[in-house]
């Protein structure tokens, strides 16, 4: 019987991946239902097994398409998909598995190396584990970068009756996906790295906090859960499925949520590692940094650490998404530039004109401007051009965009998700939203300040574009260095790098860089 690997994957599904799955099925075929390979251009996908255990390629398809794909014939015959340039050039680390296993195949991934690093670990004192994944150099992939074992130490080190360990998979960066495709193609990896966490920290229960939106990674968790239990053991695990407020991602607005109360963010500290869910000591990680940890501890710290740029070291699964022809995920070792990552792997834009503007790190990343593609993917270097790397989702705009619009909806964006703890953030992004409003003169001026009573007697006076942009400017830098949490303090990245790179949008003269161009 022909055997037949089509993905299960929740973006495959919305491109007709189960159509195509059931006409190989009618057509006699072995379907095998794996995780995606991570290029959405090519999805639906079919993959027909040889009869050396090869597996060629074609894609995208359509259920009618089945006997050409059968016959070999079909003219988008890709053939092995690890010599397409966009996957041979990729270091998977992290997503070795996905798109080639059964997701919940126990087998499929016991054969595939699963399960080594949790042996590797429990070979180890928990200090030796702690200390491996310090060597790693493995920072947290959820967006602040801090070092994961630096984290675990301080976890190790508390004295407290009950620990955690808490996966962050609200995933709410615009443009992300990695978690999602991590948790529905390869669920046994995450729990393989929540459970060397365990063992390294002394934690017996684990959470999965992962946002309502994803039903088939919940699905696939709570399967995968139930069937790894005994392995697992002592660590037990559950899911808890949040409401989809961007702010519950933040760490301790999570806590909240689990605890069942409002997500709103807590002061720090104290630390969540010292005092987190419940008040006990917590190791609170993303998804992708708790599995990073099998591949550390199966094959090394030094395996890890020997890929990577400066001060970021391993891969970095980057999400390229917005307007972008391969749209789709590269785990690739840091210090490869934005540039490339841009054109050459996503192949410039889907509509074919000129790339102007990249947001990279969600809605509170900076926009690049093209004269900025020679930055390297590195924490520090993304730092040092003000942005930052998040959660490595990358947006791509063509020339058709308007930056101070996408300024306002950055400020639009806080004001609706902001937890109203702090007065900048609750504040400060609705102010933010009236003074982009006039400064592109869309709002009327006379009418806002007039509506105000103890404005009666003041001279009604219009502030000019330019003092419009001062105000816009000192209301970033309240909310920047003033806010509780980096949903206020990062909301002026975006607002800033438009601002910068882009004063055309704004009225004002071309940003040098651009206008040398
Ligand atoms: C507003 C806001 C939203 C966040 N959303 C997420 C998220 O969806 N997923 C995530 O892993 N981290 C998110 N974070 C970062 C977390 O607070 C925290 O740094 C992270 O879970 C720590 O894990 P890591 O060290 O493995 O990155 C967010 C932070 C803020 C301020
Ligand atoms: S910055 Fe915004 S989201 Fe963060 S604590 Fe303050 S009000 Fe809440």
């Amino acid at each position: 019987m022909t055997r037949a690997y089509v993905s299960c994957d929740m973006a495959s599904v919305a491109l007709g991946a189960d159509d195509i799955a059931d006409a190989l099925a009618a057509a006699g075929c072995e379907v095998i239902r794996t995780g995606a390979r991570g290029l959405f251009a090519i999805e639906p996908l079919v993959e027909i097994e040889t009869t050396d255990g090869a597996r060629i390629a074609f894609g995208p398809v359509e259920p009618e398409d089945v006997p050409a794909i059968l016959d070999g014939t079909h003219p988008n015959r890709i053939g092995d998909l690890a010599t397409m340039p966009f996957f041979a050039k990729q270091q998977r680390f992290t997503f070795a598995r996905c798109g080639i296993t059964d997701p919940l195949s126990m087998a499929d991934y016991t054969a595939h190396d699963g399960w080594k690093g949790l042996a590797a670990a429990r070979a180890l004192a928990p200090q030796a584990v702690v200390d491996a994944v310090k060597a790693s150099g493995l920072r947290g992939r959820g967006g602040a970068g801090f070092p994961t074992g630096i984290k675990w130490q301080t976890v190790l080190d508390a004295t407290a009756p009950e620990k955690f360990i808490v996966c962050n998979a609200d995933e709410g960066d615009s443009g992300t996906f990695a978690d999602r495709m991590l948790m529905e193609g390869d669920p046994y990896c995450l729990l393989e790295g929540m459970a060397i966490a365990g063992h390294a920290v002394g934690a017996s229960h684990g959470y999965i906090y992962v946002r309502s939106e994803y039903p088939f990674a919940i699905r696939a968790l709570n399967a995968a859960i139930e069937r790894a239990a005994p392995i697992l053991a002592p660590l037990t695990v559950e899911v808890r499925v949040g409401a989809g407020a961007y702010v519950c991602g933040e760490e301790t607005a999570l806590l909240e949520s689990i605890e069942g109360k409002r997500g709103q963010v807590r002061a720090k500290p104290p630390l969540p590692a010292i005092q987190g869910l419940f008040g006990q000591p917590t190791v609170i990680n993303n998804v992708l940094s708790l599995a990073a940890v099998p591949f550390i501890l199966a094959e090394g710290p030094e395996r890890y650490a020997e890929v990577g740029f400066g001060r970021s070291r391993g891969t970095m699964p980057v999400q390229l998404a917005g307007n972008v022809k391969n749209g789709g995920l590269f785990e690739i070792g840091f210090g490869i530039t934005l540039g490339e990552l841009v054109n050459a792997i996503g192949g410039g834009t889907e509509s074919g004109r000129p790339v102007r503007a990249v947001q990279v790190g969600g809605p509170l990343g900076a926009y690049f401007p093209p004269s900025m593609f020679d930055t390297p993917f590195d924490y520090e270097a993304f730092a040092a051009a003000g942005g930052l790397i998040g959660h490595a989702g990358i947006t791509v705009f063509d020339d058709s965009v308007d930056m101070a619009a996408m300024a306002r909806f950055a400020m639009e964006f806080c004001a609706i998700e902001s937890c109203g703890k702090c007065t900048p953030c609750r504040i400060g992004s609705t102010r933010g939203v009236e003074t982009i409003d006039r400064i592109k003169g869309a709002a009327k001026r006379e009418q806002a300040l007039e509506a105000m009573p103890q404005m009666r007697n003041a001279k009604v006076k219009h502030r000019s574009v330019d003092e419009e942009i001062g105000v816009l400017r000192d209301l970033c830098e309240t909310m920047k260095f003033g806010s509780l949490c980096a949903l206020g303090g990062f909301t002026p990245y975006p607002v800033l790098s438009a601002l910068d790179h882009f004063p055309e949008d704004f009225g004002g003269a071309p940003a040098l860089p651009q206008a040398a161009e």
